[in-house]
């Protein structure tokens, strides 16, 4: 169907002007900070506006600009992340940071291939950044958009995919008004999150149903198309609480595994059946070995947490351990770098970045005599 654009523009503006969102990055008329918006963005990836909300006013205040970020140390910046997910994000953000400081001067940059070439930062982020906070002439395209596109142009095909998702980004561009295309494209996700929403869309209310193909042929329900979504694959992973002289042993996650920069306390994956026989675990124990570079020992089961990452659903056993000392390097078969370790005080624990189970650990054992 051809669009009449100018109408079609017309409402998302109207609608925008009475039902936009109050969202604390925006600043709703008053001069906007790219680097707020560029800390909101880098948040909302893969992140509902709800869970961003508790986290945006707290990292902006501790971190009120680009230079102060870039200084800040990194365990400190992760800290604050702590809970938000996707922790790579944090990292990179950090480093980009450091790199506005470095090559720009510390102003965040306006040019799209400039921004493109920060860390953690892809078109639909750069599209955003620079629309919202430059008011340039660049299309987003995101979880709500794609759902709100999908439908408004009746795309039966799986929007991740090569083919589809080019359409969806052209029909970004083209539907693009020539200036406010900031507020255009909050408008669009406004609408994407408020009406055009997954399971009950409010066809009625939405400004556009007139040019919605979805809406004329009643087929809401079944698009966007869905993705088979992947089973998860259960797995079994053990913690270990290992304690020296009222200290505990956490170990830093590298680059390039889940949770990098995090720390936790010695955790491995376990393939034994039953529980009586992961205290005996040989695999585990040489996992566990080749992370610490020390011979740790699962002693009593404390506590078991159920949660779930990427494609796993992880039981995790959290086991009272003892450490028996040092591997020799012959020990290590492997011939892998052990992870950073370190040996903290409970008071330290709350200034250290955690992943959440490794959160909820310690607010467990800190309630318990067992400490
Ligand atoms: N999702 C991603 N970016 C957003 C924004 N700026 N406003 C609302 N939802 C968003």
């Amino acid at each position: 169907m051809d669009i009449n654009y100018t109408i079609f523009r017309r409402r998302i503006f109207a609608w925008y002007a009475k039902h936009s969102r109050l969202l604390p990055w925006r600043n709703n008329g008053t001069t906007i900070d790219p680097y707020r918006v560029w800390v909101s963005e880098i948040m909302l990836q893969q992140t509902t506006t709800k869970t961003v909300e508790g986290y945006f006013d707290r990292f902006v205040k501790r971190f009120p600009t680009i230079a102060e970020l870039a200084a800040a140390p990194i365990d400190e910046v992760n800290r604050l992340w702590e809970g938000l997910g996707y922790y790579r994000r944090c990292i990179q953000m950090h480093r980009a940071a450091q790199e506005i400081v470095t090559r720009f001067g510390g102003v965040f940059p306006n040019c799209r291939d400039d921004v493109l070439s920060l860390p953690g930062i892809g078109r639909y982020t750069a599209g955003a950044i620079l629309s919202i906070a430059f008011d340039q002439r660049q299309p987003i395209l995101e979880a709500n958009t794609i759902r709100l596109h999908a439908r408004l142009l009746a795309l039966r095909a799986d929007p991740t995919q090569n083919a589809a998702n080019a359409l969806l980004w052209n029909f970004a561009e083209e539907i693009l008004p020539q200036k406010n295309t900031g507020r255009f494209n909050q408008a669009l996700m406004d609408i994407g999150n408020l009406i055009c929403t997954c399971q009950e869309p409010q066809c009625l209310h939405c400004p556009v149903v007139q040019f919605c193909e979805t809406a004329k042929l009643g087929l809401q329900w079944e698009i966007p198309y869905q993705k088979n979504k992947e089973k998860k694959e259960d797995r079994t992973e053990v913690a270990l609480l290992v304690r020296k002289q009222g200290k505990i042993l956490l170990v830093r996650y590298p680059e390039g595994v889940r949770w990098a920069g995090l720390w936790d306390f010695p955790r491995a994956e376990t393939n034994a059946e039953q529980l009586n026989h992961i205290t005996s675990d040989p695999k585990l124990r040489e996992r566990l070995a080749l992370i610490t570079g020390r011979r740790l020992e699962p002693e009593i089961l404390i506590e078991t947490i159920k949660h779930s990452v990427t494609r796993f659903r992880i039981t995790l056993l959290f086991f009272k351990g003892i450490d028996h000392g040092k591997i020799s390097p012959s020990e290590n078969t492997e011939n892998t770098k052990p992870y950073e370790f370190r040996w903290v005080t409970p008071s330290e624990l709350q200034h250290i970045p955690l992943n959440s189970t490794g959160r909820k650990l310690v607010q467990n054992i800190n309630q318990e005599t067992i400490w």
